[in-house]
């Protein structure tokens, strides 16, 4: 059988946003990106084709890449990247998984206007574990510049400061919402068009850049499903909490017996004492198809930013499904124990103010990007382009979340952190920080995780193990270390390649917040990488 090959152009377009114009990169031409259909079980073939003038390499954010890691997209981790005028073929299968993710760009920040939605169908015949929807939508959560974001990271990086936040936030492209402040923004909307009484799965992908977000339907109860593509049990909120990276499934009923129109809004939560107050509010109008475009709008309160409350209460209605159909593996015993700080630090620089800079770092080390693939690398035994000594622990134990002692100075290196195949790992994530703490939604590629764990303050050898949740905690792919708080998560490291853990803020990864792990090869059939395929780009 011949296989489809999906086409994507990646190239420039304009696009009006805020009263202003500028090109931008896009995939096909659109902002947001096409969403990419697929079943569970599929093949999957994309042929990448890049007519920009700069490099590119797409990411599919979540997909397992079970043996493939040639495919998985990050640039100098598993691939080089796709020069002006070249071209690759992604080729995968997604294996165990449906629901919803996000591919996105995967070099520097041209994710900011590369990205979409991923839409995993069940395999046919196989129903949701939920009440079937009438209908589904997709709504992306992202951010606009007016600014070039080349310019953007150029600042990031930049002495002790941090980059301009965006002009606005968006919902699928649009702005929305009282920061379009010129006259022909007004139709810079979403609108959600909905028929009374029917249900509907919303699929939320948030793909801003920087900023954790607060989802809410005003009017309407939204009932949890599944996140980053794992099932949970279901539980209704009137607020998602979604960090860039993270995607979820909502089912709501159009029930509002008088129709009309409902503010759908995307609004910022921090918990970090470091964030200013922020205004930038995507808005999206979410409307009965039997009520006039003119209806008066339904507004409902934002949670405020700074709302830990809100937060917490949400990560802990959190749980996986957990069903017979679709159980909880959480890895246990574990024989790899690993704990990282994630934090800002200095580091030195011999042309910044004082001599050091602000960066960023995991264990103190601030991650160099190599200038050559390190799966490359690792599969051909290249030496001298990585190491394989990321520290597993702290350099020293100290008050993590306390005002001293300060421990935040950081040693660039490529370093990497080597398991064995099929080792059963927890790896404890502890924010840290000298200029105040700051949360950080990590991700794993190639993986997905259990979260056992998670609190505020320091990271308890002792006291916090026993409270784990091994039974039913949620499964995914990103998740927030709190500021001045600690995850736990577990993995089972059966996926051999390179695999990126970042922080999927790109201003913090642009600092260095950044690792990869080395999954070796097994002995068995099926446990080892195959060869690089042969349109693999060249650096
Ligand atoms: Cu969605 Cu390494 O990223």
């Amino acid at each position: 059988e011949m296989k489809k090959i999906l086409p994507v152009q990646v190239m420039e377009k304009n696009y009006t946003r805020l009263c202003s114009t500028k090109s931008i990169v896009t995939v096909n031409g659109k902002f947001p990106g096409p969403t990419l259909y697929a079943r569970e079980g599929d093949n999957v073939l994309v042929k990448v084709v890049n007519h920009v003038d700069r490099n590119v390499t797409i990411h599919w954010h979540g997909v397992r890449q079970l043996l493939t890691a040639w495919h998985d997209g990050p640039a100098y981790i598993t691939q080089c990247p796709i020069r002006p005028g070249g071209s690759f073929v992604y080729n995968f299968t997604i294996t165990g998984q449906r629901g919803t993710l996000l591919w996105h760009a995967h070099i520097l920040w041209l994710r900011a206007t590369v990205h979409g939605a991923i839409v995993i169908l069940p395999e046919l015949g196989v129903p949701y574990p939920f009440p079937a929807p009438d209908e589904e939508s997709i709504l992306v959560l992202a951010e606009w510049w007016k600014s070039d974001t080349e310019a953007v990271i150029n600042e990031a990086l930049k002495s002790g400061q941090g980059p301009n936040v965006s002009d606005s936030h968006t919902i699928n492209g649009y702005a929305g919402g009282p920061v379009s402040a010129c006259s022909s923004s007004r139709k810079d909307g979403f609108t959600l068009v909905v028929e009374q009484g029917k249900t509907y799965l919303l699929r939320l992908v948030n793909a801003a850049l920087n900023e954790n977000l607060f989802f809410k339907v005003a009017g309407h109860r939204l009932t949890v499903v599944e996140v980053d593509a794992t099932y949970v049990k279901p539980f209704a909120t009137d607020t998602i909490l979604i960090t860039p990276g993270q995607t979820t499934n909502v089912l709501f009923s159009a029930d509002q017996g008088r129709g009309g129109r409902y503010l759908v809004t995307a609004s910022p939560f921090s918990d970090s004492p470091l964030v200013a107050v922020d205004n930038r509010t995507a808005t999206a109008t979410l409307q009965y198809s039997n009520s006039a475009s003119t209806a008066s709008l339904t507004a409902a309160a934002l949670p405020p930013q700074n709302s830990t409350t809100t937060a917490s209460g949400f990560l802990d209605a959190l749980r996986s499904l957990n069903s017979r159909a679709y159980p909880a593996r959480v890895p246990a015993p574990v024989d790899r124990s690993l704990m990282f700080t994630v934090g800002l630090g200095t580091n030195l620089c011999a042309s910044c103010v004082n001599g050091s800079r602000l960066v960023a770092g995991l264990n103190n080390v601030t991650f160099t990007m190599p200038t050559t693939a390190l799966l490359q690398a690792h599969y051909f035994n290249v030496s001298g382009v990585f190491t394989d000594d990321f520290p597993g622990h702290p350099p020293v134990a100290f008050n993590y979340t306390g005002s001293g002692p300060n421990n935040t100075q950081t040693m660039n290196g490529t370093r990497l952190y080597r398991l064995p195949y099929n080792a059963s790992v927890q790896l404890v994530l502890q924010d840290t920080g000298i200029i105040g703490t700051e949360s950080h939604p990590v991700h794993l590629h190639g993986h997905n995780f259990f979260v056992v764990g998670r609190g505020t303050g320091n990271y308890d050898t002792t006291a916090s193990p026993p409270k784990f949740n091994l039974v039913d905690p949620v499964e995914r792919n990103t998740m927030a270390v709190p500021a001045g708080g600690w995850i736990a998560i577990r993995f089972i490291a059966n996926n051999p390649g390179v695999w990126f853990l970042h922080c999927h803020f790109e201003v913090h990864t642009t600092w260095g917040l950044k690792m990869a792990f080395v999954v070796d090869d097994g002995d068995g059939p099926n446990e080892s990488l195959p060869p690089p395929p042969k349109d693999l780009p060249s650096c």
